[in-house]
């Protein structure tokens, strides 16, 4: 089976599909049979993929579109031969796909935006993530180094108890500027360090 890692946090622009391209798309660049599924109605990762082909350099991973809650079910049957899986989360309101999304991985990775007003669907995500039974990872997002942001974010998630990576993305335009392109540059090397962390810890 792949390692399945879900990338959800419910809250919107939070950075889900961002990372989760990057991820798949780290693990594709490695060598790895990397799988990208799209569990967003809207079909965000989707979308991303096409834009991607159209402008000459296709993502690596095996793209699918699978917002359905019986994902779990069928998740084992659809990626056969992947090492790795990365799963773009739903948008909040989809509690149920998100849930499903969760109950198919062996890890959430959880991007929290690094503004404490972004934060708030935390203890919610968390709570979701311990009810099925899967660890977390938190990995923040729009990362201001030195801002008091970054300090209160920082603050925010000891209180709620995030186990955080180190790996973190910067607030960039060059990150923006990834959208719908294979990654390159600083979302490449976030996905990079993302992977060989993310896999690091949760063997361990
Ligand atoms: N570190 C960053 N710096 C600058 N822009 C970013 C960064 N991370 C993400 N973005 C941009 O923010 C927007 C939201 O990111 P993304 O679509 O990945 O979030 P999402 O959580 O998938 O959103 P949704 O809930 O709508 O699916 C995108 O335009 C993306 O390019
Ligand atoms: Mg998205």
């Amino acid at each position: 089976m792949a390692f399945t890692v879900a990338v959800v946090v419910l809250k919107g622009g939070a950075g889900k599909t961002l990372i989760s391209i990057a991820l798949a798309e780290a693990a594709a660049e490695s060598g790895a049979a990397a799988t990208l599924a799209d569990s967003d109605p809207m079909g965000g990762a989707v979308r991303q993929a096409h834009l991607a082909q159209e402008a000459g350099r296709p993502l690596r991973a095996t793209v699918l579109g699978l917002s359905t809650p019986d994902l779990p079910k069928r998740i084992g049957s659809i990626t056969p031969g992947a090492d790795l899986l990365a799963i773009d989360g739903p948008p909040p309101g989809a509690l149920k796909i998100a849930k499903a999304v969760m109950e198919s991985a062996d890890v959430v990775l959880m991007p929290c935006p690094a503004r404490p007003g972004d934060l708030d669907r935390i203890p919610a995500t968390l709570e979701m993530a311990e009810g099925v039974g899967v660890p977390v990872f938190g990995t923040f997002n729009f990362y201001k180094k030195g801002t008091n942001n970054a300090a209160a974010a920082e603050d925010l998630v000891v209180a709620y108890g995030v186990n955080m990576l180190e790996t973190r993305l910067i607030d960039s335009t060059k990150v923006a500027e990834n959208y719908g392109l294979r990654p390159r540059g600083l979302v490449a090397r976030y996905g990079r360090d993302l992977l060989d962390e993310l896999t690091r810890k949760a063997a361990a």
